[in-house]
């Protein structure tokens, strides 16, 4: 029989990932996906608990589905992601109405834990295990084989977990251990995709750069930069990505893959967190903010236009104004082309909710204002050295201003162009006027 199906992913990439594999998985048990939550027969819920308001989101939306299973006591309430992970039963205790719980490792399991259900063998069933020798299985198989749009890019695991206990964070502890997947796999997955249409690859993972070192070892294990340049010589790709990169990690091998590897995108994420070499200690980051710059002078010696994009937490436990200083000032040397900025969040299991000297929200809030102001200012700034550029732009799709696309160092572009203009296609564009989130410019020659 028929099923509907509705799933509603928070938080990054891999949580889309293991959405698009459950999806997959229940395919093959009659559900079909895309349902409305008020026709489904099965809501899944896959959740992200990187920040206390991301936690908030889900508890709100999970609590305005009481309601609807009152009404429809047939429907099955499944949560899924790393608040799953994190509270395990208790969200029973919170959530009656709740009939699954299962870990980040466990999603292969959902089919199974459904049919327990269904026969009647519970009433509610619980699966968050997690294993250091968890080994990733082969889901390339399980590629979604008709997308209702063909999709041009996409992102491509490589491993999950994370071995480095940042103080802040909770990855560690929700995704587990720090696990490579296979190259096969990644190579066998990265092939099929582009044979289906797919012109950009994302290889995938918190901490990309330690890849190869972990779990499962092979005999002769790969470091990153080998599996970026074997990744590249998949034939028909067009574009390669990575995210997220670890500065403590950040090799000279892997940075020369940027003056070696042409599909290799000039966009590099290089999460700094803060500027302060004492709030860098404190947050268990292994590098100090001298290692930082000298990184990012050696990456722009390799691709000197490269564009780098950061994260950075302000209002960590005990940080002082002189060290938000310091992170402003970090901003000035290297003039991220963007950034993402976050209030810092005590989070379960983690060390810094433990610590003294929280920071005041409204301290946080002033702090994490004059910060995105200032790099609002250098990202239009940097946006500018486009103007009158001729620049190579991926056509994502349509916006109300024409064609939308994106360059290869990640700056969206707006620009008029035929309709025959298909997502994936690659033109050159004359940039022609700047914004602080956008570029716009007149398309110059085409080719498919
Ligand atoms: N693996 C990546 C980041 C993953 S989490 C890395 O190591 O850089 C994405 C971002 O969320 C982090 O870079 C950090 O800036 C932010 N973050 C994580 N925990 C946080 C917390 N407790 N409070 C506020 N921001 C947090
Ligand atoms: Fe979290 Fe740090 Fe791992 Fe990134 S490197 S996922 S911030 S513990
Ligand atoms: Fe969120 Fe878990 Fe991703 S906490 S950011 S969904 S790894």
């Amino acid at each position: 029989m028929t099923k509907h199906l509705h799933i509603k992913t928070f938080g990054c990439q891999m949580n889309e990932r293991d959405s698009e594999i459950m999806e997959q998985l229940l395919a093959q048990h009659g559900y079909i996906a895309g349902a409305d939550a008020e026709q489904a027969d099965l809501i899944i819920l896959n959740t992200c608990s990187i920040r206390a308001k991301a936690e908030q989101k889900f508890f709100s939306l999970l609590g305005s589905l009481r309601q609807e299973k009152r009404r429809r006591p047939g429907l099955r309430i499944a949560v899924a992601g790393c608040v799953a992970q994190q509270e395990g039963e208790r969200i029973f205790e919170r959530m009656p109405h709740v009939d699954i719980v299962i870990g980040t490792q466990q999603i292969w399991r959902l089919p199974e834990l459904l049919q327990r259900l269904e026969q009647g063998k519970s009433k509610r069933e619980t699966a968050c295990g997690l294993d250091k020798h968890f080994v990733i299985p082969p889901f390339q198989k399980l590629l979604r084989s008709t997308p209702a749009l063909p999709e041009f890019r996409k992102f491509v695991t490589i491993m999950q977990g994370c071995d480095n206990y940042c103080a802040y964070c909770v990855v560690p502890t929700t995704r587990g251990r720090e696990i490579s997947r296979p190259v096969a796999d990644i190579l066998e997955e990265a092939e099929l995709l582009v044979s289906r249409g797919v012109r950009e690859i994302t290889l995938l993972g918190q901490n990309v750069n330690s890849y190869g070192t972990t779990n499962p070892v092979a005999e002769q294990p790969v470091s990153f930069a080998e599996l970026l340049k074997m990744t590249a010589a998949v034939p028909g790709l067009r574009r390669l990505r990575f995210t997220t990169s670890n500065p403590q990690d950040l090799s000279t091998e892997l940075m020369q893959c940027f003056a070696a590897l042409p599909k290799l995108c000039p966009h590099f994420h290089l999460p700094v967190q803060a500027g302060s070499n004492t709030v860098l200690k404190q947050m268990h980051r292994k590098y100090t903010r001298e290692l930082y710059l000298e990184k990012v002078d050696e990456l722009r010696s390799f691709r000197p236009d490269i564009a780098l994009s950061t994260d950075v937490i302000v209002g960590f436990p005990g940080e002082t104004e002189a060290d938000f200083e310091q992170t402003m000032s970090l901003l000035e040397t290297v003039r991220f082309h963007g950034s993402f900025s976050f209030k810092y969040s005590d989070r379960p299991n983690t060390r810094s909710a433990a610590f003294p000297d929280k920071v005041d929200e409204q301290v946080k809030s002033e702090r994490l204002e004059r910060f995105q102001a200032r790099q609002d200012e250098i990202s239009l700034e940097r946006n500018r050295d486009f103007l009158g550029r001729s620049v190579e732009v991926m056509v994502e799709g349509r916006s109300e201003s024409g064609v939308q696309g994106r360059t290869g160092s990640n700056h969206i572009v707006h620009f008029a162009g035929p309709d025959a203009l298909q997502p994936g296609d690659l033109v050159m564009v004359t940039i022609n006027h700047a914004g602080q989130h956008s570029l716009k410019g007149e398309l110059a020659a085409h080719e498919k």
